[in-house]
């Protein structure tokens, strides 16, 4: 009895971590970049990407792609990782709305 249990939890354990996992349903073009901007990064970054002294003028910074993806990835400093809350496919979109925000 006590083995089916545990065996169970086991069943459960990696079912709930298989879903953790995966992506959010909807390709890459459903995903809307400013839409996970305003609702995840506007609190810090300001609905535009400029806020206060806080944080970096991110119609300006001087970074590239790769770098943006990887502080929104494993975060920098105070600004915290996002690998456990967004999907490849979310940052992905959100480092071209930061870069898109360059070409202005
Ligand atoms: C809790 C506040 C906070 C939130 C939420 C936040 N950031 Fe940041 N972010 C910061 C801070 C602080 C920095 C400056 C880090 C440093 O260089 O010291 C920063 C830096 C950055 C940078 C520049 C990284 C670099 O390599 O210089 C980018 C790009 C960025 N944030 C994008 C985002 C995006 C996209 C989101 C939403 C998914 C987000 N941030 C959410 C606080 C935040």
């Amino acid at each position: 009895m006590r083995k089916a249990a545990i065996a169970t939890l086991a069943i459960l354990f990696v079912i709930a971590s298989c879903t953790k996992k995966s992506a959010p349903a909807g390709g890459t073009a459903s995903i809307d970049g400013a839409a996970i901007f305003s609702k995840h990064c506007a609190r810090c970054h300001g609905a535009q990407g400029v806020k206060d002294s806080r944080t970096p003028n991110l119609q300006t910074i001087a970074i590239s792609r790769d770098q943006m993806i990887n502080s929104i990835t494993n975060g920098k400093d105070h600004m915290p990782a996002w690998k456990d809350k967004l999907s490849t496919a979310q940052i992905s979109a959100l480092a071209d709305l930061i870069a898109g925000w360059h070409k202005k």
